[in-house]
């Protein structure tokens, strides 16, 4: 398949593209062209422009949409939000337009307020696809938007398919979680509930959902099966969350996300899921 990686220069994008271009032809798309050897070919342009959307998509089969800004830290959040809503929107309704049939978007597990609210508000755990958003800084608000555009865009146009990835923290291993905890604090963690994706298991969805059976918006967690943290995940909820009740069974580290859905649409596996992990941290 022809694949358009939007975002390629980006953290998650470089992973992805090194990922999807051993088997498909990867066009590279940025507004920083300091990435341009990674793909098969590259198009610089600026995606919060819409004529320079539909150029760079032109030709290709599928999009996959890594660009925008990531996080409210240390960005103005009207700055991350109105980035990255209207990249969002340039993208699904130009892939639309130039009849491409499927589109893959990073959203973020922040798309239910998450990590960047002052005091999350949980009604049970695990989380899954059903739990309500009560998103409060911009940026999370920007990826519950994208979201709410792929809806839009899929109801009017029968042969677009979205596939929106929520994902956690990408972690390359668990020297950048402690970084994260240095620099942000035990909230990082606790707002995040405890969770985080490798880059293989992110590498391994993208791919997966550019092609996976699909009709219309399909919206997947992407989180690891256990938590980064080294105590048991009812410890933590009872220590954490107290008022908070358990819709289904937790045990050990099991994560507090419900990825079900994600392994039935896309027969995905999280890559740690059987394998004992290097390193945790404790709070
Ligand atoms: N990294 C994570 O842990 C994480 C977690 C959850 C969700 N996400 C989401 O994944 C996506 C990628 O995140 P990342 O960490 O790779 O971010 P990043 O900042 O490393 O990369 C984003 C890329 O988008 C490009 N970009 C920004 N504005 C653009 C524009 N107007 N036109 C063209 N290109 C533009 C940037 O130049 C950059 O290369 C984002 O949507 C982010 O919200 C990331």
């Amino acid at each position: 398949m022809k694949i358009a990686v939007a975002g390629a220069g980006g953290g998650v994008g470089k992973i992805v593209t090194h990922a999807l271009k051993r088997s498909h032809q990867i066009r590279g798309i940025d507004r920083d062209p300091s990435a341009e050897g990674i793909a098969h070919e590259w198009v610089t342009a600026d995606l919060s422009a819409h004529d320079q959307t539909l150029e760079a998509l032109k030709g290709v089969d599928v999009v996959v949409n890594l660009a925008g800004l990531n996080g409210p830290i240390p960005l103005p959040e009207w700055e991350a939000h109105n980035t990255n809503v209207v990249i969002s929107y340039n993208v699904l309704s130009a892939a639309a337009e130039l009849g491409i049939r499927r589109v893959v978007q990073a959203s973020s597990v922040n798309a239910i307020g998450l990590a960047w609210s002052r005091s999350p508000q949980f009604d049970y755990f695990p989380v899954d696809l059903k739990h309500r958003s009560r998103t409060e800084d911009g940026y999370s608000l920007s990826k519950f938007i994208q979201e709410l555009q792929a809806d839009s865009v899929t109801r009017r146009h029968d042969g677009l398919s979205v596939v929106s990835l929520r994902l956690h923290a990408v972690l390359k291993d668990v020297t950048q979680a402690q970084i994260a905890l240095e620099h942000l604090g035990p909230s990082w963690a606790i707002n995040g509930l405890f969770g985080y994706c490798t880059e293989g298991s992110v590498a391994d969805a993208v791919e997966r959902a550019c092609s996976a059976s699909i009709i219309g918006h399909e919206i997947l967690w992407i989180v690891e099966s256990e938590t980064l943290v080294d105590e048991d995940s009812r410890t933590l909820a009872a220590r954490y969350y107290p008022d908070v009740p358990f819709a289904a069974s937790m045990t050990g580290r099991s994560s507090f996300f419900d990825t079900s859905r994600t392994r039935e649409v896309l027969g995905w596996t999280p890559s740690t899921e059987g394998t004992p992990q290097p390193g945790l941290i404790t709070l």
